[in-house]
């Protein structure tokens, strides 16, 4: 009877009704409010009176309010029918196929905003460092350039500050980098938050509850933002090289924080997203309105501050040397070595700081200077870390630091003989499963190859963990066995 429970009522008993009908009311509200402005706006725009510079402030503004409508429109259905959708398919076998289609389509949005956005960031930084900027140039260029692509010839110049007039048609490149950015915060919804005690918590790092872990999430996203704006407006952004440096280190820090409280997997998905947040903040906050400020000098006449272009120019390359760093930490959920890995904090730190390098070379050799050194050394990091968390480099380390047959004993005896002995304590098993006892040396010893297998290798002894054994304690019996399991 209870799956015939009907619509209606799975509605009205949902947890999640009044969130999402206040939800719904507030963007609806929003919506309306933004499409008076807009018509406000508009009504001001057709005085002929007005000048140059409320002309384009009073423009600006209406663009805003145009895009924000748009925005609590998609939004407001967006919740709305997802809401119906999950009441729906809730507790029905269609749920997890549905889930499934729900992320592959926004994971799919997110992808292509992603590629737009880089490819956009990738395509304009190699103009910048390609650009012809000594032949037969008009003096008020900073450069040209001509490029072959797709059956045709393209010619660009690129403006010392910026043209006489203003052209009617500016195309700006913003809604890439934000529909990255929503579509990426959705997935974090769909695939960590939607289940967070599988996805985002491991007991063995820390036994958070879901909503804790959600708001650990969440919370190192704004963190992250304002430390880095934080050290973008002091004076530690005058000394790029102190500026990486600082910069890596609070990295780290935050990255050793989240891999000691959240599993691994999810651990490295909110690095990236951190990086993620503070790339588009920089579109959003800084790069955007600088271009506005700019272009309102420019249409007005006033005398440009050159410090803006100057700022949007400083987060522009951190954004550029933040690319490869991020694209790894994205794709990183195939590869559990990485994030499975004790050292997991250590090895995305190492990853991103050799990306970031192979990026270094690479906008050094596009302005002609090359040093194949940086890109050597970056490679050999990712080489030498991808040799040192080898289970064969491990177990060679293992098999040299000492561990005796009584360190292995003591573990043995506080894990293991509750069920494996000639008198079991455990409730479950009152005679020692499959004949298996720890009570003698020999018996221990002569079990030594499985228990490589059950409790180091395969981790599947003690059962279930019932007993509560520690990694540490597993790396004593390995230790102990690689190095000829002695009982003397
Ligand atoms: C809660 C009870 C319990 C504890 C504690 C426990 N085991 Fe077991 N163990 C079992 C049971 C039940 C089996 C048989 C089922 C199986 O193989 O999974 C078993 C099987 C094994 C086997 C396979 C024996 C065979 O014949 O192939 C090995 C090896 C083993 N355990 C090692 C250990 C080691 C080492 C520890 C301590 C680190 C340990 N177990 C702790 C319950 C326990």
């Amino acid at each position: 009877m209870s799956a015939e429970v009907s619509f209606v009522t799975k509605l009205l008993q949902s947890s999640m009704l009044w969130p999402a009908v206040m939800l719904c009311v507030l963007l609806l509200g929003l919506f309306l409010w933004f499409r008076r402005l807009a018509a406000a706006l508009n009504g001001e725009l057709q005085k002929e009176d007005l000048s140059a510079g409320v002309r384009f402030d009073l423009e600006q503004a209406r663009s805003t309010a145009i895009a924000t409508r748009q925005t609590c429109k998609f939004f407001f259905w967006a919740v709305l029918i997802g809401f119906l959708t999950y009441i729906a398919v809730a507790g029905t076998p269609m749920y997890g196929y549905t889930m499934e289609w729900i992320n592959l389509a926004v994971r799919w949005t997110h992808v292509i905003a992603g590629i737009m956005w880089i490819g956009a960031s990738f395509y304009f930084i190699f103009l910048e460092n390609n650009l012809n900027r000594t032949h037969g140039l008009r003096d008020e260029l900073a450069g040209n350039l001509w490029a072959i692509h797709g059956g045709g010839f393209y010619y660009v110049e690129k403006y010392k500050v910026a043209p006489k007039v203003i052209p009617a048609h500016l195309h700006w490149f913003k809604y890439e980098a934000y529909f990255t950015w929503l579509s990426g915060f959705a997935l974090l919804f769909i695939v960590y938050y939607a289940d967070a005690r599988s996805f985002m918590i491991d007991p063995t790092v820390a036994d958070l509850s879901p909503a804790a872990s959600v708001g650990i999430g969440i919370g190192s996203l704004i963190l992250g933002y304002v430390i880095y704006d934080r050290m973008c407006s002091s004076k530690l952004i005058l000394d790029q090289g102190r500026f990486a440096l600082v910069g890596m280190v609070v990295l780290g820090a935050m990255t050793y924080a989240l891999t000691h409280l959240l599993s691994g997997r999810a651990a490295f998905i909110h690095v990236g997203a951190v990086i993620g947040t503070i790339m588009v903040g920089n579109v959003f906050f800084t790069i955007i309105p600088s271009q506005k400020a700019l272009v309102r000098a420019a249409k007005t006449g006033q005398p440009l501050d050159e410090t803006l272009g100057k700022k949007a120019g400083q987060r522009s390359l951190h954004n550029n040397y933040l690319t490869l760093p991020v694209v790894f930490i994205m794709i990183s959920n195939h590869f559990p070595s990485t994030f499975g890995h004790s050292w997991n904090w250590l090895i995305l730190m190492v990853m991103v700081v050799s990306s970031a390098g192979i990026k270094h070379y690479w906008n050094l050799l596009d302005r002609g200077l090359k040093r194949t050194w940086v890109l050597v050394v970056s490679i050999l990091a990712l080489v030498f870390m991808s040799v040192a968390i080898s289970p064969a480099f491990e177990d060679s380390l293992d098999a040299a630091i000492p561990a005796t047959f009584e360190e292995a004993n003591a573990v043995i005896q506080a894990r293991c003989v509750q069920c494996h002995s000639a008198n079991p304590t455990d409730d479950q098993w009152p005679n020692a499963p499959n004949g298996v006892m720890y009570d003698t040396p020999e018996q221990i010893k002569a079990m030594a190859d499985k228990i490589m297998t059950r409790a180091v290798r395969t981790k599947t002894m003690p059962q279930g963990n019932k007993t509560g054994m520690t990694d540490e304690e597993r790396t004593i019996l390995k230790r102990w066995i690689l190095q000829g399991a002695k009982i003397q």
